[in-house]
């Protein structure tokens, strides 16, 4: 297994099986284009098996850290350590980039994603709700 970045909308599209849903290509380019966003994408031979996109955020008070967005194994690839790997492969880059942490947010009940992260060395910060708006 190999964890390598995404350059290109090809890479992208070709992972498109890890995503929720189709990938469409002006996003595609937004998400390369876009300054601190990064996908690292685990390939088993050239097959994409698994994904982690991560997003650098930033503020005046805090510095920068990493939000880990999306993190995702093919079903036929799970339990081999590939979700685990994904993770820590984005904190070494957070780390790279300078960044003082790295958060996700969980669904309370998705015990493998829960499991992943505290084997990627998580910890529990604590229990948020969230809200959204609709953009339209
Ligand atoms: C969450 C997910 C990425 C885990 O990927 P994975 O490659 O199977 O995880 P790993 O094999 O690296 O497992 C890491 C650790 O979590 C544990 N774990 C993973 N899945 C588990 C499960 N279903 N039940 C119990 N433990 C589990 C592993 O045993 C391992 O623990 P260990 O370090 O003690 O051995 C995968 O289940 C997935 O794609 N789920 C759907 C998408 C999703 O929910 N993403 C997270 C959104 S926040």
């Amino acid at each position: 297994m190999d964890i390598r970045r995404a350059r290109s909308c090809a890479e992208l599209v070709a992972a498109e099986g890890l995503f929720d849903g189709p990938a469409r290509e002006e996003w595609a380019r937004r998400f390369l284009d876009a300054p601190g966003h990064l996908m690292l994408i685990a390939y088993v031979g050239d097959v994409p098996v698994g994904m982690v996109s991560g997003v650098e955020m930033t503020h005046p008070d805090k510095g920068a850290e990493m939000c880990l967005y999306e993190l995702s194994v093919d079903e036929a690839h799970r339990r081999r350590g590939i979700g685990r790997a994904l993770a820590l492969a984005l904190a070494d880059e957070a780390r790279a980039r300078g960044c003082y942490g790295m958060w996700v947010g969980v669904d309370t009940d998705n015990g493998p994603a829960l499991a992943t992260y505290e084997s990627a060395g998580a910890e529990d910060e604590g229990v948020f709700t969230m809200r959204g708006w609709a953009l339209g």
